[in-house]
């Protein structure tokens, strides 16, 4: 089979490595991809926001199948468009996607289906927002509404905190018209983990647990960013808690996505709280997520393109989902300033002295044969081993001979 798979960070290079293991795969492409995407599918040159493009390229070299693995092609209706025009694709339709790109939607989908999640407010209107956030006190959570890069969320220690954030989201316009409606929500706490899932617009299949770091420092310190590093499974998410879980909030999404006339058929992201009161969701993405992707699919023992095949299908209830008992590790080496501004086209060396690691390429280029950054998170080194401490040696250590101009890491990952 011909596959595409559409995107260009460290997640479509895992999928890229993992779905090049199929023997049922004959030739990968990746649009627009990245240097080290080039290593194992060839890349092509169409922006992953392009549309009309990708559907014109992708019937034009008759894919058998798309992996639509963005979030912002997947809003846009990509898997729509594809399927229009004949080509099977993998991702959620836009009505579906919109579990990720409102959250205004997704909260109202959990208010109405009784899915456990932090209390909220919906505002479009400033005094308003402010009026609750008085009213609510610190510390509180606002939201963007619609995509911002994992960036538009600030958990407010202070009401002024929190002032300053609906004031930059609804007024200075931080995140353009991401930030016209503002989601206000308690502040839940608990440890985080991530459960993706694969679906099939009616049955669930979570797949093992990961645990993402998302502030840019040591310490879970510093400002919100894409990801830093993940660790899978997550140590705190226990048979038991997967047991309600999947009763209390994965079957129901699901199902309620199913209710709504929006099928979900992909990868459902189910971002959890562990609260005092049980696990509660965060966020949903309608994606893989990066880095959780690629400790996820490195445990992935069965056939990627089979699954996702099952999933396009409506027969995920008979697909072969099998797991490694080992353990994994990713850790992002990062562009310094990153989720800042940070410079590009630093050349990158060591990484043919890499061992006992998988390099995915986040953020880099080719240039005249070199590998160079070109991004903020830039490379993201996994490693996988029996133990979880195994995997994060193994992912350090797997990191030391790479070097690049200001390249940042934490020095924590999977130690907190
Ligand atoms: P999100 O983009 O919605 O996942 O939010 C990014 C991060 O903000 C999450 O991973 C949490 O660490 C934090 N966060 C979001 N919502 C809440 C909440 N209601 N209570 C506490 N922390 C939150
Ligand atoms: N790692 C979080 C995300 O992909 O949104």
């Amino acid at each position: 089979m011909k596959v595409l798979v559409v995107g260009s960070g460290g997640r479509e290079h895992a999928i890229c490595w993992k779905l090049k293991q199929s023997p049922k795969v004959t030739e990968l492409y990746c649009a627009p991809g990245n240097g080290g995407i080039a290593q194992v599918a060839q890349c092509v040159s169409v922006k992953a926001t392009d549309v009309e493009g990708m559907v014109a390229w992708a019937k034009g070299n008759a894919m058998d199948l798309v992996v639509v693995a963005p979030d912002d092609p997947l809003a846009l209706g990509m898997v729509d468009e594809l399927e229009a025009a004949g080509i099977p694709a993998f991702g959620p339709r836009q009505n579906a996607a919109v579990i990720e790109a409102s959250k205004a939607f997704s909260k109202e989908l959990m208010k109405k289906y009784g899915i456990p999640t932090a209390r909220y407010e919906t505002f479009t209107d400033l005094a308003a927002a402010q009026d609750y956030i008085r009213a609510q006190g610190a510390p509180i959570v606002v939201k963007a509404d619609g995509l911002a890069l994992g960036k538009g969320v600030v958990v407010a220690q202070t009401v002024e905190e929190a002032l300053e954030a609906v004031q930059s989201m609804m007024v200075d316009k931080k995140f353009g018209a991401s930030g016209a409606t503002v989601v206000i929500e308690e502040c839940m706490t608990g440890p985080e983990v991530t459960v993706l899932a694969f679906c099939d617009g009616k049955t669930v299949v979570p797949m093992v647990s990961s645990q993402d770091h998302k502030r840019a420092y040591d310490g879970n310190k510093g400002p919100n960013t894409g990801g830093m590093g993940a660790i899978s499974p997550s140590p705190h998410y226990t048979p038991e808690l997967a047991r309600r879980c999947m009763e209390e909030i994965f079957q129901p999404t699901v199902a309620a996505m199913a209710a709504e006339g929006r099928p979900f058929q992909g990868v459902l992201y189910f971002g959890l709280m562990l609260t005092p009161d049980g696990p509660k969701v965060v966020e949903y993405n309608a994606r893989f997520g990066d880095p959780e992707c690629q400790t996820v699919l490195s445990l992935l023992e069965s056939d990627l393109l089979e699954i996702m095949l099952a999933c396009r299908e409506g027969r995920l209830d008979t697909a072969d989902i099998r797991w490694r008992s080992d353990a994994a590790c990713c850790l992002v080496l990062a562009s310094g300033g990153y989720p800042g501004s940070y410079k590009k086209g630093c050349p990158i060396s060591g990484l043919e002295d890499v061992a006992g690691a998988v390099v995915f390429h986040a953020g880099t280029a080719l240039a005249d044969g070199q590998v160079v950054t070109n991004g903020g998170r830039v490379l993201g080194v996994t490693a996988v081993a029996p133990t979880l401490d195994g995997a994060i040696d193994a992912a350090y250590a797997g990191a030391k001979p790479i070097h690049f101009e200001n390249m940042m890491f934490r020095r924590d990952i999977g130690r907190i």
